[in-house]
């Protein structure tokens, strides 16, 4: 069964965090232009998918649909508050039965993190959207993927055959760019694919 389309969206410290070592999303992390991208690109996917701890606030965000990831319940398992939203551990169910336990298996999907999530769908994103934020390092910080900072997540998105468009500037006052990194097109005919 082939889900719908799968995209990323994260913003990122020069070091390539998402947080700070108390997995909280600092001001120095936080634009306008950003959230407004994030927004609208969250407004047009079916699913959101997140880890335990990180959620979007946003105008809309109770009327979307939701995967969370937690191992706290063996597969999937009803959301305590939120009808909308399922649990759901990678290690009982596959993402195709817990998207069809959201009655959505065609869904499109929106990825939002955390570190594990956004690293769990690595061989499956049709786009990541990485934005970057100027002259912010946060040491010791939440990583976009687990592997930063030993290598760049330019470096994890390229491994995972996802081709970089030219950067776009959300806010060029603020030096602020985003790169939508995009699957490239497969080879036809190459064993197993
Ligand atoms: N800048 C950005 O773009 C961006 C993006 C995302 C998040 N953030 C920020 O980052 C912070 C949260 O980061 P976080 O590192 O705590 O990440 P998180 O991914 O939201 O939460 C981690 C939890 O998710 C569950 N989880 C993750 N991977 C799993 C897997 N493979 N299988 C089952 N469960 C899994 C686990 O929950 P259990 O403990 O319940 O098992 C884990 O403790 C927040 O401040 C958030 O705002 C920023």
């Amino acid at each position: 069964m082939r889900v719908g389309r799968i995209e990323g969206y994260a913003i990122v410290s020069e070091d390539g965090m998402l947080a700070d070592a108390a997995r909280v999303m600092p001001p120095s992390l936080m634009f306008e232009a950003d959230q407004r991208f994030f927004e609208h690109g969250l407004d047009a996917v079916d699913v959101i998918v997140h880890g335990r701890y990180s959620r979007e606030r946003q105008p809309r965000s109770a009327s979307r649909h939701r995967l969370v990831m937690t191992r706290r319940v063996p597969a999937i398992a009803a959301h305590p508050s939120n009808e909308r939203a399922l649990l759901w551990n990678p290690a009982g169910a596959l993402f195709e039965d817990a998207l069809a336990a959201l009655g959505m298996p065609d869904a499109s999907v929106g990825v939002i993190g955390g570190p594990e999530v956004f690293a769990f769908f690595l061989g499956r994103y049709d786009v990541f959207y990485l934005t970057r934020a100027p002259n912010v390092s946060l040491p010791g910080g939440r990583p976009v993927f687990p592997e930063v900072p030993v290598q760049t997540p330019e470096e994890i998105l390229a491994a995972h055959d996802l081709v970089p468009d030219p950067p776009v500037a959300l806010d060029a006052g603020k030096g602020l760019l985003m790169v939508a990194w995009r699957r490239g097109a497969k080879v036809i005919g190459r064993e197993g694919h």
